[in-house]
């Protein structure tokens, strides 16, 4: 029976186990111009081991597709050495990463997307946020994507993924979950489109085929990963049949052979507090039609994660917010030792303290 420390091989890539960090926007590019900072190269350093799996915080395609200031993007050349170094610190120990790649569509306003209305695939009253020099702020009106908006849209796609690539990533995650622009393109709460795009589910998962497609020109399938969140609502997403939509959007990324799906579980809804007694559906139902390796995120601690891999509805396990504290998780996790408990205060934005200054358990014991 395989179990959280088993081998598995994922797309192109031999891991030696199933311990994932799962992305995570930690606002601390240094700015105006998003440049990776030396403390992001140390956080995801730290957190590489031999054979595992990272996947870099949600990282903007363009201008228009950014919705926090602080938060990471790759579309101009003086992001390239920032890029480089993560790359290279979780190289250095061994590790793989993929660049969660991310339009952030309606959620976002005017100060982040230089000055033009945030984008989405129709136009839909909805309470979401942005983050400006302000603070959280609700977001700015969007203005609906024309059709023939929609090619640059998925080349801006492209062009990021090439760049991952050409900063030395191993591959790129299509961030197609809570709710942002790819979400708001598959859920029918925030897709009214009535041309090719919109109304029935073969129409509303173009978007997320061309990305895809796009993605995989770079890449090849086999280096691609795909993440959604069929119950989520962060981003005032929803869906009218939230089970069918997901399991035809696995049926279509099952038929391009991509590397793994990652899926955000009900446990979790958005608003990043565990919602218990949530069995992990979103994986069971999926799971019949996607039949390459699955990672599921969401709450789990050990005993959820040996869980749902040993029952077989996941093959992986994302892990956030207890990977911020704890650089070794999956030496922690492999030996039953103790965790440094999360700093949430320092989850969105700061320095260095409680984001890359987090002992190893054998650091702190000889401290
Ligand atoms: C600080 C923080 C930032 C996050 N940023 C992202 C992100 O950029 N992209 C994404 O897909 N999910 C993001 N998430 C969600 C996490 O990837 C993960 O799904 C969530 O934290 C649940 O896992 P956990 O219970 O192990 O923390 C973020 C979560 C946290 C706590």
């Amino acid at each position: 029976m395989s179990n959280l420390f088993s081998p598995i091989k994922v797309g192109a890539y031999d891991l030696s186990h199933r311990v994932v960090l799962a992305p995570m926007t930690r606002l601390r590019t240094n700015q105006p111009d998003d440049i990776p900072s030396k403390m992001m190269a140390d956080f995801y350093g730290q957190r590489a081991s031999r054979g595992g799996l990272e996947i870099v915080e949600g990282v903007s395609i363009s201008i228009t597709a950014r919705s926090y200031l602080g938060a990471a993007s790759f579309f101009h050349d003086g992001q390239v050495a920032g890029w480089k170094a993560v790359a290279n610190a979780v190289h250095a120990k061994g590790g793989r990463v993929f660049m969660q790649l991310i339009h952030g569509g309606r959620q976002s306003h005017v100060e982040m997307t230089g000055g033009v209305a945030p984008l989405a695939p129709s136009v839909v009253p909805f309470e979401g946020v942005a983050l400006t020099k302000n603070g959280f702020v609700p977001a700015s009106p969007h203005r609906a994507i024309e059709l023939e908006e929609i090619p640059g849209i998925i080349e801006e796609f492209r062009v990021a993924a090439q760049r991952a690539k050409d900063a030395g990533f191993d591959g790129v995650e299509l961030h197609g979950a809570n709710g942002y622009l790819v979400d708001q393109f598959i859920q029918d709460g925030s897709n009214k489109r009535t041309d090719a795009y919109g109304g029935p589910i073969e129409n509303r998962v173009r978007f997320l085929r061309e990305a895809v497609e796009a993605l995989i020109s770079v890449w090849g399938a086999d280096r691609v990963g795909v993440r959604i969140s069929p119950s989520g609502e962060w981003g005032d997403l929803s869906d009218s049949n939230p089970e069918a939509t997901f399991s035809y959007v696995a049926k279509v990324l099952d038929g391009y052979k991509i590397a793994y799906l990652h899926v955000i579980e009900p446990r979790i809804k958005g608003d990043d507090t565990l919602h218990a007694g949530h069995p992990p559906v979103a994986s069971s139902y999926l799971r019949p039609y996607f039949k390459g390796p699955i990672i599921a995120a969401g709450g789990f601690d050990r005993d959820g994660a040996q869980a749902i891999i040993e029952k077989g509805d996941a093959d992986l396990v994302a892990f956030g917010r207890h990977f911020t504290s704890n650089p070794d998780l999956p030496y922690r996790l492999q030996h039953n030792l103790p965790l440094t408990p999360y700093v949430r205060a320092a989850f969105w934005g700061g320095d260095e303290k409680n984001y890359s200054d987090f002992p190893t358990y054998e650091e702190a014991q000889v401290a």
